[in-house]
């Protein structure tokens, strides 16, 4: 059943503020661990765009998307997916993109594109009977990704797919080696787990969207295997971001100085963290 919840009661709660200044590294509204009061926020996520959005539109183009879908785009972080959706659907469909915080949606102009603000721990969900919803890397930020799934799944239309992405794991690795990503692993995982990351839900997805209800589940990983240098930019913007905290659990220095010169090394080939994509159907 869809939740009572409309779009207007979204644009409604439009003007409460979300990100404060923190003049800090790790101020938090609405849990979210990376709010965009760090100045580099929106080049990281502009590098995470450019990385990931062939493996999701890829995967989404085997569901079927088609001219006229009902689309939402959930926790659309700057836009690029839902401004690809928007041209997928064409005018006969739509996309609705949401997100804790919309500043970085201000680019989408598409007149098939309705921007609104919406916290999908705390809201309930949009009518609409969605043909396709797609949330990347934003279940992991949340403290009850379950109850978010369940929600997510019952925007569904009939016939409709749910389609979750999130990291299975910070596990770098290079050819030729660099011992410093193992040394780096496992405080860097703690750290993200300290500031309210959970950096290995991608393994949940599929038994999340098993128990939704949904039908048809299934789930691949992917690694994007590429040189060191610009690739990478949202790897280490990601150490940097947490710098001070990975190294309160335990990495050293030099450790992270040679994970971040890897990443820069165009002579070695980068194996980036497993990222996995997982889908469910809804039948009735
Ligand atoms: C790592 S970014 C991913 C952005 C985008 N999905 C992408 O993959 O390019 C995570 C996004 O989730 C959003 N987010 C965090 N908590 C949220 C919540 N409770 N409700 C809605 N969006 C949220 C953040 O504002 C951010 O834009």
């Amino acid at each position: 059943m869809l939740a009572a919840a409309g779009l207007s009661s979204l644009q409604r709660v439009s003007h409460r503020p979300v990100c404060e200044a923190d003049g800090g590294q790790y101020q938090e509204m609405g849990r979210y661990a990376f709010a965009r009061s760090w100045g580099r926020e929106d080049e990281r996520l502009a590098a995470l765009e450019r990385q990931l959005d062939p493996v999701s539109q890829a995967a989404i183009g085997q569901l079927g998307l088609a001219a006229g879908w009902r689309c939402w785009e959930a926790g659309a972080g700057r836009g690029s997916m839902a401004a690809w959706l928007a041209d997928q659907v064409t005018g006969s469909g739509s996309v609705l993109a949401t997100d804790i915080d919309i500043n970085g949606l201000s680019g989408l102009h598409q007149a098939n594109i309705t921007v609104a603000r919406h916290d999908l721990e705390h809201e309930d969900v949009p009518a609409g009977e969605f043909g396709l919803i797609h949330a990347r890397l934003v279940l992991e930020h949340l403290r009850e990704p379950a109850a978010a799934v369940a929600k997510l799944a019952s925007a569904l239309r009939a016939g409709g797919w749910l389609v979750l992405e999130d990291a299975d794991g910070l596990l770098f690795d290079a050819e030729p080696a660099e011992k410093a990503f193992a040394a780096i692993t496992g405080p860097w995982q703690r750290a993200a787990q300290a500031a309210g990351w959970n950096p290995v839900c991608g393994r949940y997805l599929v038994t999340g969207l098993q128990q939704a209800g949904l039908g048809r589940v299934a789930g691949r990983a992917h690694r994007t295997y590429q040189p060191g240098g610009d690739a990478w930019l949202a790897a280490r913007l990601g150490i940097e971001r947490l710098h001070d905290r990975i190294q309160h659990e335990g990495a050293s220095q030099a450790d992270l100085d040679d994970a971040v010169a890897a990443l820069n090394d165009q002579t070695r080939t980068i194996i980036g963290a497993p990222i996995v994509t997982a889908w469910g159907h809804r039948t009735s």
